[in-house]
């Protein structure tokens, strides 16, 4: 079977996407890198894409007047490299709603939070504020709406009460770590299925994100 090809949009450190790229480096693998962009040549995820020989472009948001030609850039680099799955791992440009249809159902994003609860930034300042005593990370595929969209898979966490947001960051770091390269797996498997606004998932596929999960079972 083709292997699914994916292209990661950073803006930052880059750790999800040291883990995607880790996690489908092998040539078995079910997906593989097809291209890293980063929104900026100051991502320090950038060196590590470099030394790791990944294919990677900056397409920097200063270089474009407006959102559309900046997206219009993403999206060239994005399908001159084959591109079947999109995965956000800390890209912090909004997208416009035209790039975001234009990968309807084939765009992913992880976002610190078990949505839809503690959308937009500081979601884990929103958590500890809250007083919530469970947090995690959800994958989703992206809708025009921020932090919106059929969420394909979660994994939970405890929020302790000595955490600050640092600790509570780092705890759900790990977690995203292991959900983020379970996902694009389920979803190059083909196990998983948007139906409306929902996702549908093969049997077994809710198992094996259980799995990410990081509270004591
Ligand atoms: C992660 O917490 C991710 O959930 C959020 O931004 C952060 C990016 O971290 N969207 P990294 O660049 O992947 O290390």
């Amino acid at each position: 079977m083709a292997r699914l090809k994916l292209g990661i949009l950073i803006s930052g450190r880059g750790s999800n996407m040291q883990a995607l790229a880790r996690a489908f480096s092998t040539p078995d693998a079910a997906a593989e890198i097809a291209v890293i962009v980063s929104s900026t040549p100051a991502a320090a995820g950038l060196d590590w894409a470099r030394q790791q020989d990944l294919p990677c472009h900056v397409v920097d948001h200063r270089d474009h007047a407006d959102r559309d030609s900046f997206d219009a850039a993403l999206d060239a680099r994005l399908r001159e490299a084959g591109v079947d799955l999109v995965c956000l791992a800390g890209f912090m440009r909004l997208l416009g709603d035209t790039f975001v249809e234009a990968w309807r159902d084939r765009l992913i994003n992880i976002h610190p939070s078990l949505l839809p609860a503690f959308k937009g930034r500081h979601p884990q300042r929103q958590a500890i504020e809250a007083g919530v005593q469970i947090s995690g990370c959800t994958v989703h595929f992206v809708r025009p709406a921020m932090d919106a969209g059929p969420i394909v898979g979660q994994a939970a966490v405890p929020v302790h009460a000595e955490d600050d947001e640092n600790a509570l960051a780092g705890r759900i770091l790990e977690a995203e770590h292991r959900l983020y390269p379970a996902v694009v797996q389920l979803i190059a498997e083909g196990a998983v299925t948007v139906c409306g606004e929902r996702v549908v998932l093969a049997p077994m596929a809710r198992e094996r994100l259980n799995a990410c999960n990081g509270l004591p079972h």
